[in-house]
C-alpha cells in the first residue's frame, strides 16, 4: 500500500523570516515522527513555500502509517512549536491538492468500477485511487478507509455475478399427490375471494381469503409459537433510517422500500393552497403537495426484527429472561417488488408473524432445533404438504446488498420451499419459499449494543409468511375445504359465506 499525498498548509501570516525555524521543524518531524520504526511504518515527507503564506506538503507514506493522518498531527505540532513562538498559525484551511493511494487487491479486477469521491483506476490486482480538492474534514471521517474497502468489496463481487445462489438441501418431505394444478390466485379471484388491491402487488382480501389467512396465524401461534413460549410485542410500522443504517439494509435494499414522508407542518394555512386547488380541479397537485412534505427519513417495515433488536438497544437483558422470546404479528411489510410480483405470493404488501430469539449459543440452537421440530409437525401433520429445506445465503447478507457468503458454523438461514404443482414438475419448476429460520450470531447485537449479565448473546429470527403458507397450502390442497385435511379443519371449521355480487 502507498500513501501519496499533496496538500497545501497555509499560514496565518508570512513565513519569510521564520523560514529556517520552519525547515527545521519540518525535518525534525520527518527524522522523528514519520522516518522512525520498522520499514512499513515509515513515512516521508517534502516541503517548499509557495509565496509568503502557503506550504506545499508532499507525504508519502507505507500502509501502516497513513499519510493523511499526519495533517492534523502535523497541524498540532505547528503550533505549539512555531505558531505560539511566532505568532504565525498553521493549517487552517488545509486542503489536499491531490491524494493518490496505491493497494494490492486479492483477486483481479475483471472490469473497471467506479465510486464516489474518487477515480478509481484497476490493473490486475493493483488498484489505485485518486482524490482531488479534498477537505480535512473528509479525510477525519475516516472516507479513506470505507472508500478502499469499498473498492475491494466491488471487485470482490464481480467474481459472484451471474453466479446461482447457494442452496445446500437439508430434508425433504415424501411426495404428496396434490389435489390440483391451479394458480390459486387466479381461482380466488374468479371465485370473489381476494381482489387485486387498489395500488401494485396488495390484495384486498374477502372473508373466505382471511379465514384461511387467520386459520394460519393460529396455527403458528397456537402449534409453534405459544408451546414454545414466545411472547408477543407489537412494533411500530415505520421504521427510521438509524435503524436501517445500523442492520445494513439502507445500503443493500434502497430500491425496494416504501419510503415515508411526514408533512412539514399540520398548519392548515399552509395546506390552504393545496385544498383549494383540489377542491376546483378535483385533483391531486403534487407540485403543491411536495412544498408540505419533508424529504423522507424512515420507511414501511421490511421485516419487523431491525425496530425489535432496536428495542432492545443499550440495555443489558437479565439472565433471568434468556432466552429472550418474542414476536410481531401485527406490522405489515413492504416490498417493492417490481418484475417480481405474483398473485399473493410474491406481493408488495404482505402480513407476517416474526419471531425473534436472542440468548447464549447454546439456548439459540436449542431453540433452533425446537422451532424445527414445531414447523416440521405443522406442514407434515396439519397442512400435509410437500416441502423440503435448504440452507441458503442468509437473508442478512442479501438484505446487507451482500453476496457469496454462506453457512459459517452455527449461524446462517434455513428456507422452507412448497411444491408448487401449478408451476410444472418438481423437478424443474422454481419451489416456493414460504417460510425461513436464521441464526444471525452476535451481528444485530453488536450492532445495537444488546448485553446480557453474564452470558455472550446470539440473535435470530424466523419469518412466518402467511400469504406464504396460504399459497403452499392452496396450490397443493385446492381450494374445496372438503378435500382439506382434517386436522387443518380443526383450525377453519367452516368458511365464512362471504358477499354475494350481482
Ligand atoms: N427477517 C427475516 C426476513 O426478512 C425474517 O422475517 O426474511
Ligand atoms: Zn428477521
Amino acid at each position: 500500500m502507498k500513501f501519496d499525498l499533496k496538500a497545501d498548509f497555509p499560514l496565518s501570516g508570512s513565513a519569510v523570516s521564520i523560514k529556517k525555524e520552519i525547515d527545521e521543524f519540518f525535518s525534525d518531524y520527518d527524522k522523528n515522527v514519520l522516518n522512525r520504526g520498522p520499514s512499513q511504518k515509515r513515512a516521508k515527507i517534502t516541503w517548499s513555500l509557495c509565496g509568503e503564506d502557503l506550504y506545499k506538503l508532499h507525504i508519502v507514506s507505507g500502509s501502516n502509517n497513513r499519510a493523511h493522518n499526519h495533517l492534523p498531527r502535523i497541524k498540532k505540532a505547528w503550533n505549539i512549536k512555531i505558531g505560539k513562538k511566532y505568532h504565525v498559525s498553521g493549517g487552517k484551511g488545509t486542503k489536499i491538492e491531490k491524494y493518490k493511494i496505491e493497494f494490492e487487491l486479492e483477486k483481479e479486477s475483471l472490469k473497471e468500477i467506479t465510486i464516489p469521491f474518487a477515480e478509481v483506476k484497476l490493473k490486475g490486482k493493483q488498484a489505485t485511487i485518486i482524490l482531488k480538492d479534498v477537505t480535512e474534514e473528509f479525510l477525519r471521517r475516516n472516507y479513506i478507509d470505507r472508500m478502499i474497502n469499498l473498492v475491494r468489496e466491488k471487485v470482490e463481487n464481480q467474481y459472484y455475478e451471474g453466479k446461482g445462489e447457494f442452496w445446500k438441501p437439508i430434508w425433504q418431505s415424501p411426495e404428496k399427490k396434490p389435489m390440483w394444478s391451479k394458480d390459486p390466485t387466479e381461482e380466488m379471484i374468479k371465485l370473489g375471494w381476494i381482489k387485486q388491491g387498489p395500488t401494485k402487488g396488495k390484495w384486498f382480501y374477502r372473508p373466505q381469503a382471511v379465514a384461511i389467512l387467520k386459520a394460519m396465524e393460529e396455527i403458528a401461534i397456537k402449534e409453534v409459537l405459544k408451546p414454545l413460549g414466545f411472547q408477543e410485542i407489537i412494533a411500530s410500522h415505520v421504521v427510521p433510517f438509524d435503524i436501517w443504517l445500523k442492520t445494513g439494509h439502507l445500503e443493500g435494499m434502497p430500491g425496494e422500500f416504501y419510503y415515508v414522508a411526514e408533512p412539514v407542518t399540520r398548519d392548515v394555512e399552509k395546506w390552504q393552497r393545496f385544498i383549494d386547488l383540489m377542491k376546483i380541479t378535483k385533483d391531486v397537485s403534487f407540485d403543491e403537495l411536495n412544498k408540505n412534505l419533508s424529504t423522507p427519513q424512515a420507511g414501511i417495515c421490511y421485516a419487523q426484527c431491525p425496530v425489535i433488536y432496536w428495542s432492545f438497544k443499550g440495555k443489558t437483558i437479565a439472565e433471568k429472561s434468556l432466552p429472550v422470546l418474542v414476536y410481531d404479528n401485527t406490522a405489515n411489510s413492504c416490498r417493492y417488488e417490481s418484475g417480481g410480483r405474483h398473485g399473493i405470493e410474491r406481493v408488495d404488501e404482505f402480513h407476517r408473524i416474526e419471531p425473534i430469539y436472542i440468548g447464549t449459543r447454546e439456548q439459540l440452537l436449542d431453540i433452533r432445533g425446537k422451532l424445527l421440530e414445531r414447523y416440521q409437525h405443522v406442514f407434515n401433520d396439519i397442512l400435509d404438504i410437500e416441502w423440503r429445506m435448504a440452507w441458503v445465503t442468509p437473508w442478512y447478507m442479501k438484505q446487507a446488498g451482500k453476496i457469496g457468503d454462506t453457512i459459517k458454523q452455527d449461524t446462517g438461514t434455513i428456507d422452507f420451499e412448497a411444491y408448487m404443482p401449478y408451476r410444472g414438475s418438481r423437478r424443474d419448476s422454481e419451489w416456493l419459499e414460504f417460510q425461513n429460520l436464521s441464526i444471525l450470531g452476535d451481528k444485530y447485537i453488536k450492532a445495537f449494543n444488546i448485553k446480557a449479565q453474564k452470558s455472550e448473546l446470539w440473535s435470530g429470527c424466523s419469518g412466518i409468511g402467511l400469504e406464504r403458507w396460504a399459497s403452499a397450502f392452496l396450490a397443493q390442497k385446492g381450494l374445496d375445504p372438503n378435500k382439506w385435511p382434517p386436522r387443518f379443519k380443526k383450525h377453519l371449521k367452516e368458511l365464512p359465506e362471504g358477499i354475494e355480487f350481482l
